[in-house]
């Protein structure tokens, strides 16, 4: 049993801390802010995670896991402790780490026994080194000789599903200087080991850089497909059997390579961002990754020409959307693609009504003069068109017959793909999706790959395609 403190109740801090209490650990979670702390003691989670509540009250339950303000207390009780505070973006798209300085400095400034520091939060390969030295230079100026050591322990967690990958991830990556520190953080995480989760152990720059390149290359997965889909708006082809097909392929994989409208939420975006940042800073710029960066920005907006297209002038027109949230099971609009298309819509004259299952009210603190509602049904009354933008999955069942007598015209913009085409251009929607071309064939027929629908809703589609959008 290690004695861990955890720096930060985020969303990393709290679910690594509740995590490791659930392995047998004793935990204290710190944060500054009092009022986070007094809820979290009376079990209240500050954001919507699933299973996270559970987790915590277990271990509450089990006094493994305690919350507390007082920070240099929570150092002095812990051996390891665990640096999880935010690392928003910089004016440069460069990580802000002035909280993560600021953390190493306190425990610097407290410590009178060996500490191990682990990094979790990202933060720019280099920092590691930074804040080992950054201790030393505090211990020096007290003229103390405590021995320490700094580790990198990067997260791989998804909003909505962290518990279970926390409890259950495709690799532990433990970045060390010293076999002290590596046995440390091995025996932390022994439960997952006796599981045989594979364990990478390498140095401390080397663990900083994975977490980059694992989340710069899931986002490169995703600008890729999102640019197939926009050759198959050109071609009527449909990226979701390209995606299909390519991720058979097992040295590809299936997995993200959904197209969509770009990739949002707290963590590909700024994470591509800092790369690009730091790799030009070192001399070693990344093509690839800022590649990534300016065909995402451009499928974000492609989002709005694909309801112009559809819907013509947004002056004075009513737009329902569908999903708030920059994915489903979270009520994160961080970088949501779905705030950035209604404000754009807004700007061009539209009238916005929008339902989440969950986000609405984390979406109403970044959002003006959107009507919200209590489902899908009432968005839809009397609007123009319809924009699924988050595939929640209360969204991919909906009764198609009730929602195009709700709509004043039957238009359907489904940035998440998660409709057959041609069903509902059979239940007499107009309907443009990401990259599910529509195409007649050599000779007009309807193409077998896209369900093999009216040969009238091919021409419909034709249409829809010359104004600019998938068919
Ligand atoms: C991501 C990574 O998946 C985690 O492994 C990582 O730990 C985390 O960032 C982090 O750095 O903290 P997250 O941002 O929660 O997790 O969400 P993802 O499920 O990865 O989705 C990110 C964005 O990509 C979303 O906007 C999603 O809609 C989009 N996406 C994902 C696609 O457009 N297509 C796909 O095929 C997959």
């Amino acid at each position: 049993m290690e004695k861990i403190a955890i720096l930060g109740t985020g969303y990393v801090g709290l679910v690594t801390g509740a995590g490791l209490a659930d392995f047998g650990n004793h935990v204290t979670c710190v944060d500054l802010d009092e009022n986070k702390i007094a809820k979290l003691k009376d079990g209240k989670i500050p954001f919507y995670e699933f299973s996270l509540g559970e987790v915590v009250q277990r271990n509450v339950d089990n006094e493994r896991l305690v919350f507390t303000s007082d920070l240099a207390k929570a150092i002095k009780g812990a051996r390891t402790i665990f640096i999880a505070v935010g690392t928003p973006p910089g004016k440069g798209g460069e990580a802000d780490l002035s909280q993560v300085f600021g953390a190493a400095r306190t425990i610097a400034e407290t410590m009178t026994s060996y500490k191990l520091v682990v990094q979790k939060s990202t933060v720019p390969v280099g920092t590691g080194r930074n804040v080992h030295e950054l201790i030393g230079k505090v211990l020096k100026e007290r003229k103390k000789n405590v021995p320490y050591d700094v580790a990198s322990n990067p997260e791989f967690l998804r909003e909505g599903s962290a518990v279970e990958d926390f409890m259950r991830p495709d690799r532990v990556v433990i970045g060390t200087w010293s076999k002290k520190a590596e046995q440390i953080l091995t025996e932390i995480y022994r439960p997952l080991y006796l599981n045989e989760t594979p364990m990478v152990r390498t140095n401390v720059q080397t663990a900083e850089l994975i977490k980059y390149a694992s989340n710069a290359f899931l986002a490169t997965k995703i600008s890729f497909i999102n640019e197939m889909s926009n050759i198959c708006e050109a071609v009527g082809g449909d990226v979701k059997v390209v995606a299909k097909a390519m991720g058979q392929d097992r040295r590809i994989g299936p997995k993200f390579l959904h197209a969509g409208p770009g990739y949002g939420g707290s963590c590909f975006p700024k994470d591509t961002l800092a790369l690009a940042d730091f790799s030009k800073a070192l001399g070693v710029p990344s093509a690839i990754v800022n590649a990534t960066i300016a065909v995402n920005k451009r499928q974000r907006q492609s989002m709005l020409t694909k309801v112009e297209s559809l819907v013509g002038d947004l002056e004075g027109k009513t737009i329902a959307v569908l999903g708030l949230s920059f994915k489903p099971q979270t009520d994160d609009v961080r970088d949501s693609v779905a705030l950035e298309l209604i404000k754009g819509m807004q700007k061009k004259g539209a009238v916005v009504r929008a339902y989440d299952p969950i986000a609405m009210e984390t979406a109403a603190l970044e959002l003006k003069n959107v009507d919200f509602t209590q489902d899908a049904y009432e968005a839809a009354k009397g609007a123009d068109a319809l924009v699924i933008a988050t595939e929640w999955n209360e969204f991919r069942q909906l009764d198609l017959g009730t929602l195009k007598k709700a709509m004043k015209s039957a238009r359907v913009v489904d940035c998440r793909n998660i409709y057959d085409p041609a069903k509902l251009r059979d239940a007499g929607f107009q309907y443009l999706g990401v990259g599910r071309g529509f195409d007649g064939g050599p000779n007009g027929a309807p193409a077998a790959a896209s369900g093999g629908s009216k040969a009238k809703a091919s021409k419909k589609a034709g249409k829809a395609k010359k104004k600019g959008g998938a068919a």
